[in-house]
């Protein structure tokens, strides 16, 4: 059986869900919410120690500015209501992606990365104003500029993701099969799984099922 320790998730469909039961893409991005919440708690009781959830990419600006306003208006409300509760879970918060909000915002996230930082029984990277085409540029300039040798090990030490494992497992909801320029270098070696069912609707069973099916997969990793 493969161990498990970091899944990532890209949580699509929240427009989709909120204008088809709510005539609201704001309202299914408050219902994703809904089941960060359950896939944090389901994470924790699966031992993963790594839930990365793609929140927010460097594409995303070109969204309305009211959808935006709310989606960082969403996250404030959650960190404030919500960081204790994660302290006391043990729970680790790291953002991965250029912190360049509100004032407001980038406060609340730093201190809540400062509280956080010694936790460790799950850390949830947050993916935020990230984008993976970006990080791999700023990764290469950043090892061009000190003079160190471009290889896999000190590309790695560069990216956002430095000192987090790659992921054992990619989920993507809403019923599309792409990467949306998200860990475009980590997710060389992981199992993919693209579910039809919209973010909003995901539960903790269809998480359970995909755990389920990658601990049995045959990992070669170019091997046979
Ligand atoms: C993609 O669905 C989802 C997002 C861009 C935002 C994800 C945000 C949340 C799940 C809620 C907030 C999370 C935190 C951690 C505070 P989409 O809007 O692209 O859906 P669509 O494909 O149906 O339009």
């Amino acid at each position: 059986m493969n161990p498990l320790n970091h899944v990532a998730i890209i949580m699509d469909g929240n427009g989709r869900w909120g204008l088809k039961f709510k005539n609201s893409r704001n309202a299914g991005h408050r219902e994703g919410l809904n089941t960060v919440e359950k896939i944090i708690k389901s994470s924790i009781k699966q031992k993963i120690k790594h839930l990365t959830l793609y929140a927010f990419s460097t594409e995303n600006w070109k969204r309305p500015k009211k959808e935006i306003k709310y989606l960082f208006n969403l996250l404030e409300n959650f960190l404030i209501n919500k960081i204790e509760d994660l302290h006391r879970k043990n729970i680790k918060l790291k953002v991965i992606g250029v912190k360049n909000f509100s004032p407001k915002l980038n406060n609340l996230l730093k201190k809540s990365e400062r509280k956080t930082e010694k936790n460790n029984i799950l850390q949830i990277n947050l993916a935020l104003n990230y984008g993976s085409k970006n990080e791999l540029i700023n990764a290469f300039k950043s090892l061009q500029k000190k003079r160190i040798s471009i290889n896999e090990k000190n590309l790695s030490k560069h990216l956002l993701t430095k000192n987090i494992p790659d992921p054992d497992i990619l989920i993507r909801t809403g019923n599309t099969k792409r990467l949306s320029n998200f860990l475009l270098w980590q997710l060389a070696y992981t199992e993919i799984f693209f579910e039809k069912k919209l973010w909003p609707d995901f539960n903790e069973k269809d998480y359970i099922k995909i755990i389920k099916k990658f601990k049995n997969i045959k990992r070669n990793f170019g091997k046979i």
